[in-house]
């Protein structure tokens, strides 16, 4: 994570009060993203019910979001969280702070032994949440047959927690969010045994990761045993990847309309989709000549915003085939708060848009469900007009490569901090890359980086100093083939070259994986083939001349080493062998790609890159069945 120097404060603090401010951390990030907002934070202290003055706690969120938020971003992350806490030991925020976080409550705190991890700690989770999403699945899932066993849920109960247990719920909403993600015949759906149940959640897990949540603290006993503050974080990360799926200007220019005066489309690029959406909801209250919002929270406790944001984007009878709904804004002249907001949601709902929210949730101003209210809001009546302007070029809008997005999920389910949105631009202070030097065991001196916020003026100066650091690093340290690149690709974002070093590096982490395994081992793609072709021929199966082998083509290769690490596990009579066409090609990877999966490889190749023997993402697949064969002895 991002922090001045972790080593130090993590060297001078006892590892059992590292533990418990883990421990802190972990309740207030619920969702478990690396970090705490300004946000989570104030919510924590509302939640706490502290004997304090609305004005103290203001004072005290800002005093520690100051301090802790040491590069300004309005995330807190666990390093800068230990830094503050740590320093502030006896200070009365500190005090303060600890308290709150020990007596949170409206955000359930889990009791009773059996639900208890093994440290014997609490978590906690949000009452709110769990209901949001309750709904949100069950319409989701509504006509699946596949999920009838367990739905509908009950949002007033449990019921969710025992419902993602055997896996099925979960794949199916990573489903939903990237279509396409799970191939459906992988999914054990019969007579669960343990066994059985325990493939639905490796499938699940690894697909999440795949996608780009990040998954490091959860694992398949963690859903089955429905740890609650685990399955929400990890459901939210799956569902807000499906919500956000379509704010990227690249999948709907027409966002380019919310350019504003001076700002080049670049400007436009670097917002995440946060922030496209505040931009998109002020954009729709100016259209509404209304006061403008700044965020998701205080300023739409009112349900005003909400009231005009729903009467703009509501259609209007001018697009064929799409009937006019007029908004009641009368709800509007609602004296208390949280009758305006249930008026709101009546209107809401005419548009098939009440979801995420109760009236509680907008009066209260929940950011998140907030959030995910505005998403959807946004997805199903984005009315925006693609502007015809000539200055804009268009060509410069790019849609993401297939090996960009896996680089881009690779390291987000990492949990690289800030999370990265947009490949290029998210990279060119290379703090990103810093995080991924410290992943595969590259020492970063942190002192060397310049951290944000950076000055306006030499911004770019401090960026491209952190980007020349890196590139040293990669030479120095890491070892890496860097012909050719300095600091100056990375900081503009020279696709060729700063692919090279990403590859570099997810390559230098999957062998790593290996050779950990391996005693130490040294491992390059010699090694990986021969073991891959040790295991084929024991298997009584045709070998690979490597990576580029064209066999690989009909995923024969692939389905074969994983029959042979888990025996049987392949049904056959789902494979086409012979004079394959494309499709079929195409429809054994994605069977290949899940099947790995399901027996518990992390892959992040996609069916695509089997199909057309992109020999990089080839080796990691194989190098990932490697690990899980080593596993297997
Ligand atoms: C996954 O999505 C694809 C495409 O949307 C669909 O054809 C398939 O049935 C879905 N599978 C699951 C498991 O939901
Ligand atoms: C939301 O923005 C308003 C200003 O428009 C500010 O007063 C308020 O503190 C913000 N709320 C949060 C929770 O950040
Ligand atoms: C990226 O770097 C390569 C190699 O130096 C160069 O050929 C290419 O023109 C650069 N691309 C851009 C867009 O500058
Ligand atoms: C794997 O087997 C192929 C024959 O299919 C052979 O050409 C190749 O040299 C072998 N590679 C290794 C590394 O064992």
């Amino acid at each position: 994570t991002l922090s001045p120097n972790p080593k130090m404060a993590a060297g001078s603090i006892a590892p059992e009060e590292m533990e418990e401010l883990r421990e802190a951390f972990s309740k207030v990030d619920v969702d478990s993203n690396g970090h705490i907002s300004t946000d989570e934070l104030n919510d924590l202290f509302k939640a706490a019910n502290l004997p304090l003055p609305g004005y103290r706690v203001r004072e005290i969120v800002e005093e520690l979001s100051s301090t802790m938020d040491l590069n300004k971003d309005g995330k807190i992350t666990f390093d800068e969280f230990v830094n503050v806490v740590h320093g502030l030991k006896s200070s009365d925020v500190a005090k303060t702070f600890r308290k709150a976080i020990n007596k949170k409550e409206g955000i359930y705190s889990v009791g009773g032994t059996s639900e208890q991890s093994s440290a014997g700690t609490q978590h906690s989770y949000s009452e709110e949440e769990k209901v949001a999403f309750v709904n949100w699945i069950n319409k989701a899932l509504e006509k699946d047959p596949d999920c009838q066993h367990v739905l509908p849920m009950d949002p007033t109960t449990n019921d969710l927690f025992t419902a993602m247990g055997d896996g099925i719920v979960l794949c199916k909403m990573i489903n939903l969010s990237v279509a396409d993600t799970i191939d459906e015949r992988t999914i054990n759906k019969k007579k669960l045994t343990p066994f059985t149940i325990q493939e639905n959640l490796n499938l699940a897990l690894n697909s999440a990761s795949a996608i780009g949540c990040h998954v490091v603290n959860i694992g398949a006993e963690d859903l089955k045993e429905g740890r609650q503050h685990l399955v929400l974080g990890l459901l939210w990360q799956v569902i807000k990847i499906g919500l956000f799926a379509d704010i990227e200007i690249s999948r709907n220019e027409a966002l380019v309309a919310l350019l504003r005066e001076g700002e080049s489309l670049e400007d436009l690029m670097k917002l995440s989709p946060e922030e496209l959406l505040l931009r998109w909801a002020n954009y729709q209250l100016e259209q509404a000549g209304c006061p403008k919002i700044n965020n998701f929270s205080s300023d739409i406790k009112d349900s005003k915003a909400y009231y005009n944001i729903l009467n703009q984007v509501a259609p209007k009878g001018d697009e064929e085939g799409i009937p006019p709904i007029a908004i009641d804004m009368f709800g509007l002249r609602e004296k208390d708060e949280l009758h305006r907001a249930d008026c709101m949601l009546v209107q809401a709902d005419r548009l098939g848009c009440r979801q995420f929210v109760t009236a509680t949730d907008v009066v209260r101003g929940n950011p998140k469900l907030n959030l995910a209210f505005v998403a959807n809001l946004f997805n199903k009546y984005p009315a925006l007009k693609k502007p015809e302007n000539q200055d804009i070029d268009w060509s410069s809008i790019e849609g993401e490569t297939r090996e960009e997005r896996t680089f881009r999920n690779w390291m987000n389910s990492l949990g690289v901090n800030p999370r990265v949105n947009h490949l290029y631009l998210d990279l060119s202070d290379a703090l990103v890359i810093f995080q991924l030097y410290e992943k595969i065991k590259v020492p970063v001196d942190w002192d060397k980086v310049n951290k944000p916020p950076y000055t306006k003026l030499g911004s770019n100066m401090k960026k491209l100093e952190n980007c020349n650091y890196a590139v040293e690093l990669g030479k120095k340290e890491a070892k890496f083939s860097l012909v050719g690149i300095a600091g100056q690709d990375l900081n503009e974002g020279n696709r060729t070259l700063t692919l090279a070093l990403l590859w570099q590096l997810m390559r230098r982490y999957t062998l790593n994986i290996l050779e950990e395994l391996g005693d130490g081992q040294k491992v390059n793609d010699d090694t990986i083939v021969t073991w891959v072709n040790n295991t084929l021929s024991e298997a009584g199966k045709p070998t690979i001349s490597g990576f580029k082998d064209g066999s690989i083509s009909s995923s024969l290769p692939v389905l074969d080493l994983i029959d042979s690490i888990q025996h049987g596990s392949i049904r056959y009579d789902l494979v086409k062998t012979e004079d394959l066409t494309d499709e079929e090609k195409l429809n054994n990877a994605k069977y290949a790609i899940s099947m790995a999966r399901k027996i518990g490889t992390r892959v992040y190749a996609l069916p695509e890159d089997l199909v057309e023997v992109k020999p990089k993402m080839v080796m990691t697949v194989f190098a990932c069945l490697m690990a899980r064969g080593m596993k297997r002895v």
